[in-house]
């Protein structure tokens, strides 16, 4: 597989910023993700950007509400023309099914969140769930790919068992991602480096901080890059 796997998280709060790291980086190298913080700040407008750069755009808007609202957000949502979009896996079967008859098959991908990497056991048992992260995942996993979306958001960690049981057309998006000899976790639980993804079966890594907090950004790309051709080749 030639096409980029890392997709960097443009976690940023003006477009400017967003646009400035975009031109350090390259759409060879890397697909880019707009999330909450960034397409509240800046609006479609620079997602039309970043394509018109050459970039493939992830849009992680995360939607969670009720199916038919969740159905029209991500019609709209493909109408800009991005690669990825998502929403909660937990939102049910309903709202996917939703989402899936609203975001036709072979155009943007539609992938849907299992439990967010920042969660850890505790976490779960806090807000009434008794399975553990990985039992969670699994399950919701499975109610993804029932309702015919194409993948999942998940932890590297959990990548082995999901790609056993999933098959391996079932695409893994996998956030949490930190280098060897990187000590800040930040506010990410289920953590892996980049050649664990790799090894575990993910198919794209998402990086956030350890690039865009990099003094230099296209130079921790590059890092993680050779880091994963070597386990691919
Ligand atoms: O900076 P860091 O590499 O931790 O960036 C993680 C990015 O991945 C953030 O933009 C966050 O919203 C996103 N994400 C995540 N966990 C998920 C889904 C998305 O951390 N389950």
């Amino acid at each position: 597989m030639n096409e980029p796997r890392i997709i960097v998280a443009l976690d940023f709060d003006h477009a400017e910023s967003a646009l400035s790291l975009s031109k350090k980086l390259s759409p060879q190298l890397c697909r880019l993700k707009v999330g909450k913080e960034l397409f509240t700040a800046a609006g479609p407008s620079i997602i039309e950007k970043l394509i018109r750069d050459g970039y493939e755009i992830f849009l992680d808007l995360k939607f969670h509400d009720i199916p038919a609202t969740v159905a029209k957000a991500c019609k709209v949502a493909c109408n800009l023309g991005v690669w990825m979009i998502n929403v909660h896996a937990s939102g049910g079967k309903k709202m996917l099914i939703a989402a899936r008859e609203a975001v036709p098959a072979h155009s943007t991908r539609l992938i849907a969140v299992t439990v967010l990497t920042s969660m850890n056991e505790f976490d779960l048992h806090e807000i009434g769930f008794s399975d553990t992260p990985q039992q969670l995942v699994l399950k919701l996993a499975h109610l993804t790919q029932d309702c015919g979306l194409d993948g999942v958001v998940c932890s590297a960690q959990e990548a082995p068992s999901l790609r056993k049981e999933l098959g391996k057309n079932f695409c893994l998006v996998t956030p949490g991602i930190r280098l060897p000899d990187n000590t800040r976790t930040d506010d990410q639980e289920r953590i892996t480096t980049p050649q664990q993804a790799i090894q575990n079966g993910s198919d794209y890594l998402v990086v956030g901080r350890p690039i865009t907090l990099a003094e230099n950004p296209r130079h921790a790309l590059y890092q993680i890059q050779q880091s994963m051709l070597r386990i691919t080749s």
